[in-house]
């Protein structure tokens, strides 16, 4: 397994560019199930989790390839059984069951297993789904899914903690082809579900409220193919521009859209870092003395789950009480005793963690956990002073592409160490 190794105290410098969003791919190529003729989806990222989609599409039957930035997906001929060996391995995949049932009628997907930052149920993907009229039934890991008609209905979509955003996605893409209206309350409304939709709608779906809580999907009887431009990755806008001020340097960062990063940018505001925004571009440093902030996060337009553990880093360095409160799942504060690790003083509180930061982290070997835990170790070894070796960097590069060469080229002093 591959290791980052970080020589830190270097101000971050220069220009970055964002790639296309993980987390709006994932499900695009699984929407693409939902034709028989060829979708072309651009600024794909190259990303361990997109090429896995790839073969999970690949062991449908689908044809995949990837040229570039560029991904080409038909599924002609789909076999319905995909290679369940791959699919229990990548939690997203749950996303192929609305686009399967809608197109074959029938599906069996392996459950997802929790991960480290939660359990990660689908129970309101099933909820959907079975009232689309999907006869669902979980027997030995895997969702069995059959409905020999798909009729719209109304279905709300609220889980304990609010809305979900792959659940969502999957009953949006089986109701395309539904029989009659769906409408979806508490709907997700992240930036990715918008871009789901909009590839949708120009498949020839019919969705409107994208964005809102409440969704409305008119079933039609066949979608055609469609070019697509994948919206830029708002998770790792924030990891870089927090990688500037956690580094203490001036970063400008290219493509992205800072009308989906709004509580990201109040927040590193209300911390006295200064956003300069110009157009898609942003130039990011500190304004001075770093302020305390408190977070608590929540579904969008909420502060994002996704954004937690790198916007803790900062608090780490930041002098002063920062209480930061994770509300989306259940345990993701994996990075905290690896923090420590550094030197950082957080104390974990039920769903908060409090941060009492400004003393200056110094650099150990740590471990990465989950995907933006581990961006977040990457930030912290980038800040600390000596060096800091990340270990299992293949959480990573699930989600983040060549961040080593993108730091790099920001004038960091990091490189990947190959498990010899
Ligand atoms: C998506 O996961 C993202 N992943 C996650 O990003 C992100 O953290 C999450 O949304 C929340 O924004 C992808 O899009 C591939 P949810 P998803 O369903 O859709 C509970 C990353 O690092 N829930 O919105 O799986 C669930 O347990 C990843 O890029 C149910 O109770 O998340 C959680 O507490 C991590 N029942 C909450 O809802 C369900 O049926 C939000 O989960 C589904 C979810």
């Amino acid at each position: 397994m591959d290791s980052l190794m970080i020589k830190g105290g270097v101000p971050l410098e220069g220009e970055v560019q964002i790639s296309g969003a993980k987390n709006a791919v994932l499900p695009l190529m699984a929407a693409a199930l939902l034709t028989d003729e060829p979708c072309v989806i651009r600024r794909v990222p190259d990303l361990s989790d997109v090429r896995f989609m790839g073969q999970i599409l690949a062991s449908l039957g689908a044809e995949f390839r990837m040229e570039g930035d560029t991904v080409h997906i038909r599924a002609a001929r789909l076999k319905g059984m995909a290679d369940y060996d791959l699919i229990r391995k990548m939690r997203a995949s749950i996303c192929i069951l609305g686009p399967l049932l809608g197109r074959l009628h029938q599906a069996k997907v392996s459950l997802p297993g929790g991960c480290v930052i939660g359990s990660r149920p689908v129970d309101l993907h099933l909820k959907g789904l079975a009232a689309l009229g999907a006869n669902i039934t979980v027997k030995n890991g895997y969702v069995h899914a059959k409905a020999p008609k798909l009729v719209g209905s109304e279905v709300f979509l609220g889980g304990r903690v609010g809305p979900t955003v792959l659940g969502t996605a999957n009953v949006m893409m089986a109701a395309t082809l539904a029989e009659g209206v769906t409408v979806i309350e508490s709907a997700a409304c992240e930036p990715e579900v918008i871009d789901v939709a909009n590839f949708l709608n120009g498949m020839g779906a019919k969705i409107s409220g994208a964005g809102s809580p409440t969704v409305q999907i008119l079933g039609v009887d066949k979608l055609h193919g469609v070019e697509h431009e994948v919206i830029p990755d708002r998770i790792e806008a924030a990891t870089f521009a927090i990688a500037a001020a956690a580094t203490g340097g001036e970063i400008t960062i290219l493509g992205a859209r800072p009308d989906h990063m709004s509580a990201v940018l109040d927040k590193l505001g209300e911390a006295n870092v200064k956003v300069e925004r110009r157009g898609r571009n942003l130039t990011v440093k500190r304004g001075g003395r770093l302020k305390p902030v408190d977070i608590t996060t929540l579904p969008y337009a909420g502060f994002p789950t996704d954004v937690q553990a790198q916007m803790m880093v900062l608090m780490t360095l930041t002098p002063g009480l920062s209480i930061i409160t994770e509300r989306v799942f259940e345990s993701r504060f994996m990075h905290v005793s690896e923090l420590a690790r550094l030197g950082a003083e957080i104390a974990i509180e039920g769903p908060s963690a409090i941060v009492k930061g400004g003393r200056p982290l110094s650099g150990a070997p740590i471990m990465a956990s989950d995907l933006r835990a581990s961006a977040a170790l990457v930030i912290a070894g980038l800040a600390a002073s000596g060096t800091t070796v990340v270990n299992r960097v293949y959480h990573i590069d699930r989600g983040y592409e060549r961040i080593d060469d993108k730091l790099r080229r920001l004038g960091a002093r990091i490189e990947r160490v190959k498990e010899t």
